[in-house]
């Protein structure tokens, strides 16, 4: 049974995936929480928090279920580190999935608002970070017409330790550009956009789509930076129609 790792976006954890689990019941699903997040707190301090570090950590998971190649599938944060794994362990990558997610580093201006959050959630709690990302991480209509998914992901922000948070704002701040490795990938892969998303438009997920040779693509409608929750049946959709063409 093919497996499919998910991994998850920032400042969430894997039940950000609950939907696509519950769904998608042909393959061998892991879903794990990056250190840091969820229940996983680990025992880091923040500085020692790195994009090449989550991937490390998913790769001694794999391993312990034996797990050899997956189709590893992440979104924004963990669109991050499904570049990481095509750099340093392109070998267990059979197929990738690229959800609200996108190649370039931060600039300047993104590094000193990582810096900023992270000064929020140190002296303000999670509550402010909370406050601040709601409004950016989903779609109008969702914010408008979708009060269960809105408290959902308040209340998934809200579990989220501090410490975690800011040194997944660290790895976010220091992580590589992954512009140049697009050209390279020679795998099947599917980048899937959500048409109100301002964290990462759907616009440069496109281009990004072209700048992988035969990757697809799609738009979801209705949909802000958390496809998977906010519009969960139009991912399901793409998602099984992907797996079963591997
Ligand atoms: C995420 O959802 O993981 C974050 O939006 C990533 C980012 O801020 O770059």
């Amino acid at each position: 049974m093919t497996a499919v790792l998910f991994i998850h976006g920032f400042p969430f954890d894997h039940l950000m995936w609950r939907h696509q689990l519950a769904a998608l019941t042909r393959w061998r699903c892991i879903a794990p929480d990056l250190p840091g997040a969820g229940t996983s707190r680990g025992s880091k301090s923040a500085d020692e928090f790195s994009m090449g570090s989550y991937a490390d950590d998913l790769i001694a998971r794999l391993d312990g279920l034996q797990v050899g190649p997956a189709v590893v599938c992440g979104l924004s944060m963990g669109g991050y580190i499904v570049f990481e794994f095509l750099r340093r362990f392109p070998e267990r990558v059979r197929a990738a999935i690229l959800l609200n997610t996108k190649a370039a580093a931060d600039t300047p201006e993104a590094k000193r608002g990582r810096d900023a959050l992270a000064a929020t959630a140190q002296h303000r709690g999670v509550q402010a970070v909370a406050d601040e990302l709601l409004p950016k991480v989903l779609a109008r209509a969702t914010l408008e017409r979708q009060p269960a998914v809105v408290r959902e992901v308040t209340e998934m922000i809200l579990r989220q330790p501090v410490t975690g948070i800011v040194g997944a704002l660290r790895a976010l701040r220091d992580r590589p550009d992954s512009t140049p490795l697009l050209g390279q990938i020679r795998i099947p892969v599917l980048v899937v956009a959500g048409d109100d998303d301002q964290i990462t438009p759907a616009a440069g997920m496109e281009e990004m789509a072209r700048a992988i040779p035969g990757a697809q693509f799609t738009v979801i409608p209705g949909s802000g930076h958390l496809s998977p929750l906010e519009q969960p049946q139009a991912v399901n959709a793409a998602l099984n129609a992907f797996l079963g063409q591997l």
